[in-house]
Parts: C-alpha cells; structure tokens; sequence
C-alpha cells in the first residue's frame, strides 16, 4: 500500500478561484462579476467563438454594465509562445484592468499568460517552472468552452516553445483565475474529437490526482504547487470521476446531450481544482514529449498514455485504484479484482471515445522512444509525484507497451 486511504488522509491544500459559478445560464453573470473587477476588459476569446450569439451577448452585457472592452481572438491551439508575447504586445497601450479568457484550454491559458505579461516584466521564459511570479498578476475571469483541462480553476499555464524540445508550464498561485464561470451550454459546440481529448484529459486530471503520492507538506518552507494526493484533491477528484466516466462517451456520441455536457464541465471543473494542488504524474510528463514530437493534442496524449501508466503503478496504488473502481460503477468488493477493473475501463472509455490504441498509431517512431522516456525523465516535477520510481528504464517499459498497445507487458 503507498499510504493512507483518501479518508484518512491527514493534510489538505487548495486553490481555488475566489469565486465559481457554475450552471446552465451561468455564462449570463459574466458582466456583473468582471465590473466588480475593472472597466477596461482585455478579451481573449478563441476564434471560433467570437462569433458565437453567446459572445455577442456578452459584449452587449459588458457595454450595458460600463465595461470597456478589446477583443482578441487570435488563439493557435496548443499556444505557440510567440504568439503569448504578439498578444500581449497588441494589449499593451491599452491598459486593460481585467483580462477575460473564453474558449478552451489554449484560450484561458493565452489570457492568463497575458494578464502576467501585462503585469509583469517578461520574458515569459523567466516564469517556466514553478513559484516564479514575483507580484500581482491582472485579475482572469475564465469562461471555458471545453470540458475540459480545468484551467478555469488552476494556477497552471501551458505553452509550445520552439528552443525546447517538450511543451513547457508556467505554474504559480497567481495565475488562478478569479472568477471561474463554466455554463455547460458553451460546451454543446465542441465537435467529438475536441470532446474526447479535452474529455479524457479532464479524466486523466482526476486519476492521477487521486494516484499521486501522499506526503506530508514541508508546512514551514514555501509549498510546491503541487504537493501530492491530499484530503481535498482526493475527495473532488473522485467525484469528477463518478461525474464523467459515464458522461464522456455520451457526450462525444452524441453531442448535444445536455445532462452528459453538464456532467463533463462539472468533472473536468473538479479535475482543475483536484490536481491545482494534487498534481498531475506520468501520463502528463510523457504526454510533453510526445505532443510536441507528433502534434497531436495535449488530451490524446495524456488518455492514451493513462491505463498503460495506472497498470505500471497498480500495485502501488491498489487502494486509490479500488477506490476508484467504486466511483467509475465497476467495483465487486475485492481490492485486487476492483484495481485491475478500474485500469480495465478507463481503457475502455478510451476506446469508446476513438482515442488512437497504441503510440505507434499515434505517429511515433519505435527509435524515438528513449529519447521520449529521457525528456519525461526530465519533467522531475510530475515523475515526483508517482507512486513508482520514474528511471528511465520503467518509463521505457512503459511507453515499449503503449507502443505497441499491449497492457498485459506491464503486470
Ligand atoms: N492550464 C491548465 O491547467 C491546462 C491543463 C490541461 C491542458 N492545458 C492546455 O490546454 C490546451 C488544450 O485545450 P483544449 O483541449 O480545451 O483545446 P483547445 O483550446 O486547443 O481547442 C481545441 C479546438 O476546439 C475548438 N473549440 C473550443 N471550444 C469549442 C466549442 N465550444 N465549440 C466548437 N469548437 C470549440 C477551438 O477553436 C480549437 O480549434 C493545451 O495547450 C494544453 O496543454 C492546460
Ligand atoms: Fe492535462
């Protein structure tokens, strides 16, 4: 066993956006709550949904509420970082007060890197890594259309940056955002490849969360952002679980499913606040990698890796695996059978949901995996908070069997 069960967990962190509105409709308090916070609204909304009659109905609200607003709706998914810096180039004369971020992952993740360009001396490079920002950071109300990476709700953001070989995080408390506000019905939009990688990284958020090692805090030194499996992370991540292993299939099935949307904006919400402190471990550290050698989207990379990952763990993580079991609706009562029946269908869903099996699928080369098991080797960060010893000879075993899509190699 690698610790205590997520009942008797004995610490707790969170962070968390000062307020949260959730709900169908929700998307309608967005002017109120960016005039508690400004007058000159930044927005950075993706293409795609700035011409959306939502959006245009936010303006109107915005305008009505006395809010200023520019809009820019440049956002290369996957956030290359030249255009982070163009963005906040563009923004600059105008001095916005507030930054509201609308769109998916890559959309937040522009705005809050914008609001710490605007706010703080660049460049970007100087915040890569962890507890980096050295003051205030502009106010972020996130409005996300995908369900999602939970970046309403964390202190992380991603970016693509040519001069390194993996894609590279700015994680700090500062870039919370402070209002997240997530209505599902943005959501019923996304096409079905975007529901399923978006879905399943959100899933991903949850497992390895709720399988990261638990160890008490250094209370008197500096928290890491992420300190590992703890009593808040374990409790949300286990209910976004509960919320999308069924929902996800429905929703990319059929998209216009209102309960299913509900269900996945709401988990992947829970995943957000669940690894902002919790952390994410080796489906996120080898994804880096891989995304950034094959192109692919950061969500197929992470739910490809994630049942070949839990199998290398499970026998260090059977209590969080049977745990889980009961909350994806295929428990039976025995730790070891409901470990293995956890592993078993979180690797079903990804079939369900089209996700490619293997990594060779995926575009990958048999030749370039000791140099992606070296990189994530590398992401220390996330590989410390695996319940495994992350050589680079395991994460080797592990990527040899998601290469060629055999789970059975890893028992
Ligand atoms: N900050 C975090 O905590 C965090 C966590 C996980 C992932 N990420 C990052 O987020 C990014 C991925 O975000 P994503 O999966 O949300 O995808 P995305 O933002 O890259 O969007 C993918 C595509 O979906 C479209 N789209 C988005 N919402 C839509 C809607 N409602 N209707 C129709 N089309 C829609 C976009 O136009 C885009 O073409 C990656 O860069 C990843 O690294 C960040
Ligand atoms: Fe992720």
């Amino acid at each position: 066993m690698s610790g205590p069960s997520s009942q008797t967990l004995s610490h707790a962190v969170m962070r968390a956006p000062d307020a949260v509105h959730f709900g169908r409709g929700a998307r309608r308090s967005l002017a109120a709550a960016v005039a508690e916070l400004g007058s000159r609204a930044l927005m950075v909304v993706d293409p795609f949904l700035a011409r959306s009659e939502s959006f245009a109905e936010a303006l109107d609200a915005l305008d009505s509420s006395g809010v200023a607003v520019r809009v820019h709706s440049e956002v290369v998914p996957e956030l290359p970082v030249a255009e982070v810096v163009a963005a906040a180039d563009a923004a600059r004369a105008w001095h916005p007060d507030v930054v509201v971020a609308w769109g998916g992952g890559s959309a937040l993740d522009l705005g809050k890197l914008v609001a710490l360009l605007l706010s703080q001396p660049g460049p970007l490079s100087d915040y890569y890594g962890e507890n980096r920002v050295r003051g205030p950071v502009l106010p972020i109300v996130a409005v996300p259309t995908t369900a999602g990476t939970g970046s309403e709700a964390t202190p992380v953001a991603v970016v693509s940056d040519p001069d390194r070989a993996l894609k590279v995080g700015v994680s700090d408390a500062r870039l919370v955002p402070r209002v997240a506000i997530v209505d599902p019905d943005l959501t019923v939009g996304a096409p079905a490849h975007v529901t399923a990688h978006s879905g399943i990284d959100a899933i991903v958020h949850c497992a390895e969360s709720f399988t990261a090692v638990a160890r008490d805090p250094e209370w008197s030194e500096r928290l890491p952002i992420f300190v590992g499996r703890n009593r808040l992370s374990a409790l949300l991540a286990l209910d976004g679980l509960r919320a999308m292993g069924t929902a996800l299939p429905r929703a990319v099935a059929l998209g216009d499913d209102l309960d299913a949307r509900e269900q996945m904006a709401w988990g992947s919400l829970l995943g957000g606040l669940a690894f902002g402190s919790g952390g994410t471990h080796l489906s996120h550290a080898l994804q880096y990698p891989i995304g950034a050698m094959t192109h692919t989207p950061h969500g197929l990379g992470t739910g490809l890796m994630l049942p070949y990952v839990l199998q290398a763990c499970r026998a260090e993580t059977q209590p969080q695996l049977a745990e889980m079991a009961v909350a994806l609706g295929v428990a039976t009562g025995s730790p070891t059978d409901d470990a293995q029946a956890a592993i078993d269908r979180l690797a079903e869903i990804c079939a369900e949901i089209g996700l490619a099996p293997s990594l060779a699928e995926l575009g990958l080369t048999r030749s370039q995996l000791p140099q992606v098991a070296e990189l994530a080797a590398g992401v220390t960060r996330l590989t410390a908070l695996a319940s495994v010893a992350a050589t680079p000879d395991l994460l080797m075993r592990i990527l040899d069997a998601a290469f060629d899509g055999d789970r059975s190699r890893l028992d």
